[in-house]
């Protein structure tokens, strides 16, 4: 049997991509299937948590049982569901792939091929979820972010990982290697490792394993920490 040691805990997911629209048919988006904050989330529940799923664009997934989901399109949709959701939350995971960058201006009518070269797309920067996460932490939340870093040794990307994390000033930063070493991509696939980083300098290594496996850990770590 799972434990129950998220019992009547508030936990809050985001999981896929953001989409930002250059015109009524067009987005700029990317490739995460939204599979590890899908599995965070069910597993979440099923260890007794009070969850809210906010995702993005993902692959056809079912959504987890028990699970109440808000769907978004863009960074900023993601950004006021977040943060809204988070407000009464014991842990917000951003497990989300949140675009960096949206087009300047929105078309308002389908960009047209015409006869001439096509415009460079101007963009700008998108605001960060996981910052403002941070700053609005009240004591007793906890924060978590995720973080895709390439290297070709474990040491280039645990020590990516740890600079990021003090950077972002969350409480845990998952961090999953992509391409290098491994040549495993987290984002298409089934199943996922890398490690937990805490703020406390501590570090858990995950195995490969499914999502749901990786999704365990994460949750014995934060479980732990609220205790
Ligand atoms: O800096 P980087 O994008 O690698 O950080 C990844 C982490 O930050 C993830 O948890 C992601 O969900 C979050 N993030 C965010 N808002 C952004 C960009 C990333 O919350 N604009």
């Amino acid at each position: 049997a799972l434990p129950r040691d998220l019992q009547g805990r508030r936990v809050v997911v985001s999981a896929g991509g953001t989409a930002e629209p250059l015109d009524p048919v067009r987005t700029l988006g990317n490739r995460s299937s939204g599979r590890q904050g899908y599995a965070l989330a069910r597993v979440a529940a099923q260890r007794g948590a009070h969850v809210t799923l906010v995702a993005g664009s993902t692959a056809a997934l079912d959504p987890p049982a028990a699970v109440e989901v808000v769907r978004v399109g863009t960074t900023e949709e993601m950004r006021t569901a977040v943060l809204d959701a988070g407000k009464g939350a014991d842990v917000v995971v951003m497990a989300a792939a949140v675009a960096d960058f949206r087009p300047q201006s929105v078309a308002g009518f389908k960009i047209k091929k015409g006869d001439t070269e096509p415009d460079a797309i101007r963009l700008t920067r998108n605001p960060d979820i996981l910052a403002e996460l941070v700053a609005e932490r009240v004591p007793g939340r906890l924060v978590v972010g995720f973080a895709a870093e390439t290297g070709d040794a474990e040491n280039d990307v645990l020590s990516f990982g740890r600079a990021k994390l003090e950077r972002k000033g969350s409480d845990f930063l998952v961090v999953n290697a992509v391409g290098g070493r491994t040549g495993h991509n987290a984002f298409e696939s089934a199943d996922n490792e890398g490690w937990l980083l805490g703020a406390d300098g501590s570090s858990v290594q995950l195995p490969m394993g499914s999502k749901a496996a990786l999704a365990a850990r994460v949750w014995d770590a934060v479980a732990d920490r609220l205790a």
